[in-house]
């Protein structure tokens, strides 16, 4: 399959639309003023064929996608003894919620939420100590192919505006369910949320997920990050996900989408504006327009 005259169809087809449906996040100031026009994506394929097109050259703030790798920095560190502390069921909540947390006595229901990304990053100041973020820099930027730098301004941006992610990080720590001190492990979690990414340099980033791992992480870990984007990877809008484009997926409030066909491919979509549960909206109507095309599911 010729990939590059789908996505250009893709692009031509989403133009009109750009900017129209959705917000783009306010929480976060320094994000609050991206133009909401942008629109890009790109893909690889497992047989080294690429793709892009529109804006999927343009670095973004890659936000909650960035839990994808440090799950999986995690999961190389510490094996199976990261789940005594994260569950993997999805959440059914908002991506920033903190009701569930009261009633699990701190144990976050799955590693893509944010106090369940907070808890990974937890794991990964025990692990790295203050080379956390540097380890994390050298997984990106090995995955990627080039160097991945975090835009400080927007780590900066997140810190000062981050109160419910202080308070489930802090409510976490009450229960006893963080090693270390909330700053250093937030910290950690505002950096990871702002690297400074390309749909480019993300499909390849991610293409490990499709490729069994690729000497990153194990087949059988490979296989369950899969299973974790596709049941939580877009919070409580991953059950019409599934049912709209039936491929795991992990997005961010950057607008951002990575998205796997295990064995074929990693597609990633670029569109700043949200819907209501933080996922891109023109992102997720172009991953349904390339299942269209493809024919490409899990299921
Ligand atoms: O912690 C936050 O709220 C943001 N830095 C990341 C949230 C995010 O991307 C959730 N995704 N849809």
């Amino acid at each position: 399959m010729d990939f590059q005259p789908i996505l250009d169809d893709i692009a031509a087809t989403l133009a009109a639309d750009r900017g129209l449906h959705g917000q783009v996040a306010s929480y976060i100031p320094a994000l609050a003023r991206i133009d909401a026009r942008h629109f890009g994506l790109a893909l690889t394929t497992t047989e080294g064929q690429s793709a892009v097109a529109g804006d999927g050259a343009l670095p973004f703030s890659i936000q909650s996608i960035s839990k994808v790798f440090t799950l999986t920095l995690a999961m190389q560190q510490l094996g199976e003894d990261l789940w005594a502390r994260i569950g993997r069921e999805p959440s059914g909540d908002p991506f920033n919620s903190l009701v569930q947390l009261e009633h699990e006595q701190g144990k976050p229901r799955n590693p893509f939420i944010n106090a369940g990304a907070i808890a990974v990053a937890d794991r990964l100041v025990s692990v790295f100590g203050h080379r956390a973020k540097a380890e994390l820099l050298a997984l990106m930027g090995g995955l990627a192919g080039e160097p991945i730098a975090f835009d400080e301004e927007v780590a900066a941006s997140e810190a000062q505006t981050g109160f419910r992610n202080l308070a489930l990080a802090n409510f976490m720590k009450s229960f006893g369910k963080l090693d270390n001190p909330v700053d250093a492990v937030l910290d950690l979690y505002f950096h990871q949320c702002a690297l400074r990414m390309s749909c480019v340099q993300l499909a390849r980033a991610a293409s490990y997920l499709c490729r069994d791992g690729a000497g990153i992480c194990t087949e059988r870990q490979t296989r369950r990050i899969n299973a974790l984007m596709l049941t939580c990877g877009t919070y409580d809008a991953a059950g019409e996900f599934a049912f709209r484009i039936g491929l795991p997926c992990k997005s961010g409030v950057g607008g951002g989408i990575v998205a796997v066909m295990p064995d074929r491919l990693t597609l990633a979509v670029w569109s700043p504006a949200l819907d209501a549960t933080g996922n891109s909206a023109l992102g997720m109507r172009a991953l349904e327009l390339f299942v269209a095309r493809t024919g490409l599911s899990v299921f």
